[in-house]
């Protein structure tokens, strides 16, 4: 089944694997880039390829209804930039803002079946639920102070407790997941695992290829079994040294 996908953030260390990971896999994409420059290397010119330049926070809402019109997933790769004015600048509100546009969007352009919103988040975000049962006190104290003192981590948990309590389940216009790969690493599509609950402290991290975080998120888009083994869910995405296992969803 062709498909057509939607991808926020193209121009990050993730949004390009997953950028290329997709039009790899057949998929015709639309990519929202502040700079067609910081695209990829090879995509320009991809037949499959739309890209709009646009500021997203700014765009008319009739306009961000045009560009997800008729997608089957919209995939968000969006961070704040890690420099001092990326962190503590603004926008404050970059991904819980294009989050709620995006999904404003989709809900007004009223699509016959729902479209899946995968958000790439963190595994310092918490399960909106309090279902984190390996968090400690200590741990949970320091995210809380992150998220007072970091803009970007207040953010982050803002986006996913938007999708879960407000878009909810059920929703007839969007279905979710909200994708927490743990420290982001260099390195090609390898083995990895998806787990419904942490499985590392943030005092002794896991880590996460962006390749396979991105193949994580492409799969979700294009793969239905995937898909529903992990709508209204927040997967913790962790790589899996090679003598140990081999890739599971
Ligand atoms: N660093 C880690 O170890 C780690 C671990 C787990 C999860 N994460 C999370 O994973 C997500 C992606 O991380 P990443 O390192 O792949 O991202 P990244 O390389 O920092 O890329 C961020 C993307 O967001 C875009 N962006 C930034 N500010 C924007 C703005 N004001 N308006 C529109 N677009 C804007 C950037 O566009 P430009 O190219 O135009 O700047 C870029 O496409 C982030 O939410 C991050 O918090 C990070």
């Amino acid at each position: 089944m062709s498909r057509t996908i939607l991808l926020v953030g193209g121009t990050g260390r993730t949004g390009r694997r997953v950028l290329v990971q997709l039009l790899d896999r057949g998929v015709t994409v639309r990519a929202i880039v502040r700079s067609a420059s910081r695209l990829p290397p090879g995509v320009s010119g991809h037949p499959r390829l739309r890209v709009v330049e646009a500021e997203l926070l700014a765009m008319r809402p009739a306009e961000l209804i045009e560009h997800q019109r008729d997608c089957d997933a919209v995939i968000s790769c969006l961070g704040h930039v890690l420099s001092l004015k990326g962190v503590f600048g603004p926008p404050h509100d970059l991904v819980t803002g294009a989050t709620r546009r995006l999904c404003r969007a989709i809900t007004e352009a009223g699509p016959t079946a729902p479209v899946r919103f995968i958000l790439m988040t963190s595994v310092s975000v918490n399960h909106p639920a309090g279902t984190d049962a390996l968090r400690g006190p200590l741990e949970k104290g320091l995210l809380w102070a992150l998220r007072g003192l970091v803009p970007p981590s207040r953010d982050n948990q803002r986006a996913a407790d938007f999708l879960f309590r407000e878009v909810g389940a059920g929703n007839r216009a969007i279905d979710w997941v909200v994708v927490r790969p743990d420290s982001l690493i260099e390195g090609e599509v390898s083995a990895y695992a998806a787990h419904d609950q942490l499985v590392a402290s943030l005092f002794k991290p896991d880590s996460s290829t962006m390749a396979n975080v991105a193949h994580f998120m492409c799969d979700l888009a294009t793969d239905s079994a995937i898909w529903d083994r992990w709508v209204g869910r927040m997967p913790v995405i962790v790589d899996v040294p090679a003598a140990v296992g081999s890739k599971k969803n």
